[in-house]
């Protein structure tokens, strides 16, 4: 069994909710990415958009990854747009499994509308489904960097923990509908 996962896909698909379970299940650590840079910032990450722009935010990220490269039996929750920096994810993938959270767009917009306590600085525009359309475009193809794929769209949480930890050969064999 891989010694780290790492839980990929778009905003909303479920990474936190899921990876912290999946932790549990596993014993092993959680750490998700946009909770470790707010305690560094001490901003919230809408903040930090706001006050020092996306590309700070980028470099924030890529610091992170450096710092838990060593980690072993770890979950790891980046954000959506972690994988548009793909030398972040060579970084991480020796000894990782990857696992894709997949979502369509009309689910990150219903998902979206019920997380009001979540603020997302890149869907905070005129048009999210336009914004939600054209990062998935730009990202899709990089989320197939993932081992396996989990469609998360019309899935209760506990369901989609179940279908990770089985990719991952943990617990019940691998049901060949997960693998991509
Ligand atoms: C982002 C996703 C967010 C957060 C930031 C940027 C992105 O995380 O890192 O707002 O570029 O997709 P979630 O995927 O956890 O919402």
């Amino acid at each position: 069994m891989a010694e780290r996962l790492i839980l990929i896909g778009f905003m909303c698909s479920g990474k936190s909710t899921v990876g912290r379970r999946v932790a549990d299940a596993l014993d092993w650590d959680f750490v998700d990415f946009d909770e470790v840079i707010e305690r560094r910032t001490g901003k919230r990450i809408v903040d930090v958009f706001r006050d020092h722009g996306e590309g700070f935010f980028r470099g924030l990220e890529a610091e992170t990854t450096r710092e838990i490269a060593d980690r072993r039996h770890v979950v790891l929750a980046p954000g959506g747009g972690w994988v548009t920096q793909p030398d972040l994810v060579d970084l991480l993938r020796a000894d990782s499994h990857i696992v894709w959270l997949r979502v369509g767009p009309e689910t990150v917009l219903e998902r979206h509308g019920d997380q009001a306590e979540v603020e997302r600085p890149l869907l905070a525009v005129d048009d999210p489904l336009a914004a939600v359309l054209s990062m998935l475009s730009e990202r899709e193809p990089l989320y197939q960097v993932a081992d396996a794929v989990v469609e998360t769209d019309g899935r209760e949480i506990e369901e989609i923990v179940e279908l990770v930890l089985r990719s991952l050969g943990h617990g019940e064999p691998p049901d060949p509908a997960v693998g991509c």
